[in-house]
């Protein structure tokens, strides 16, 4: 066997924990020491623990069993070590220095990055700084650009999925509707997908903007044909038509200053006010990224973790892994670092579902 290019590497998880992350450590670890026998330095708590220097060497017990387990093993955290410091960027430039310590005091090739958007921008500051890093695409929201699909989404789909079913029952034994908020602050995918596998009635996100009397009228038409129950699935990023003309500045104040905990709440009273229906909100919340990983995301999760190992024998650094049609792929960092991936308008799953009658919410 030719010789590897990577004998250590660091791997850490950044961002928010989502299903899948263990599943995907084991695929790199299992590959990159058992076939290429490379050293592997697990970094706790993201890129913190890049700055901190906290890190261990793990062996195979620490990636061995770990295939179903919610959460991540190394911990994870939403540190920005290139984010803005007030006045000064001393900081940042410590924190920089910190990192370079840490990859250097512990011999490191490149770092494994498992994360989303913002880490994978992270991911690609640092390559600019001449470290080698390899990610992987992890969220729940689905929305990191340049890969089809993100470990993590299936899960949160089907757990949102069985909340939305659960529902059901309130809403047509009482016939009230049932608005139901999951994650997904600026991409709906989640609600979309979890939209129409519950048989959402109304499909409320954040690239469509909502108009309430829509709304209004979709759900007085069902009522009129004999259907006085809805569901209503919200992204807690939804956003109304006039809040559309805001800029982000006025809506985030807007948000500040609103008299509702989240998006879902303030639909509903409007959904109530309007049509004189009985409503009740359900926020599903970190629900949606707790336990185990499903079938679909271990096995993508597993996928992924495996041809980054072969990146790193290989010494393809600065890629993030990717699943293109049928494919995994590998793409240079800087093609989707500061990115998203958002549904387009025209998504034909948009279109499957206006056909069957899914209202959106919009004009
Ligand atoms: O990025 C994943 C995500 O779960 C989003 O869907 C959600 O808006 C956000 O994280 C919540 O973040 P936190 O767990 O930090 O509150």
């Amino acid at each position: 066997m030719k010789k590897s290019a990577t004998n250590t590497f660091g791997i850490l998880t950044s961002g928010g924990d989502c299903p899948g992350l263990n599943a995907a450590i084991r695929g790199v670890a299992k590959a990159a020491y058992g076939i290429y026998g490379m050293k592997i330095i697990g970094i706790s708590n993201g890129y913190k623990g890049l700055i901190e220097d906290d890190t261990r060497v793990l062996r195979p017990e620490d990636f061995s069993g770990i295939l179903t387990r919610g959460g991540t093993i190394l911990g994870t955290s939403r540190e920005k070590p290139f984010g803005k410091v007030k006045d000064s960027d001393f900081a940042v430039d410590k924190k920089l220095d910190a990192i370079k310590e840490t990859y250097k005091k512990n011999n490191l090739d490149c770092i494994v990055m498992l994360g989303g958007n913002g880490s994978h921008k992270t991911a690609n500051l640092l390559k600019e700084q001449g470290l080698n890093v390899i990610g992987l695409p992890k969220t729940i929201d689905n929305d990191i650009f340049g890969t089809d699909i993100t470990f993590g989404f299936h899960t949160a789909v089907d757990i949102a999925t069985e909340a939305i079913d659960r529902l059901h029952s309130t809403a047509h034994s009482h016939n009230r509707v049932m608005v139901i908020e999951v994650m997904g602050h600026n991409a709906g995918w989640l609600a979309l997908f979890s939209g129409i596998a519950g048989g959402g009635d109304v499909i409320i996100i954040p690239e469509i903007p909502y108009d309430i009397e829509s709304i209004k009228n979709h759900l007085n038409g069902r009522a009129k044909s004999g259907k006085e129950f809805s569901i209503v699935v919200v992204a807690e990023g939804a956003i109304s038509c006039e809040e559309a003309k805001m800029d982000k500045k006025q809506l985030k104040l807007k948000r500040k200053e609103g008299l509702f905990p989240t998006k879902g709440y303030e639909i509903a009273r409007e959904i109530e006010e309007s049509t004189g229906m009985d409503v009740r909100v359900s926020v599903l919340g970190h629900l949606q990224r707790g336990g185990a990983p499903s079938p679909y995301d271990r096995v993508i999760a597993t996928q992924f973790g495996t041809v980054a190992a072969e990146l790193l024998y290989k010494g393809e650094f600065g890629k993030m892994v990717a699943r293109e049609r049928d494919n995994i792929v590998a793409k240079p960092l800087e093609e989707v670092a500061g990115k998203i991936k958002l549904v387009p308008k025209e998504h034909i799953l948009i279109k499957n579902a206006r056909m069957i009658g899914t209202c959106f919410g919009d004009k």
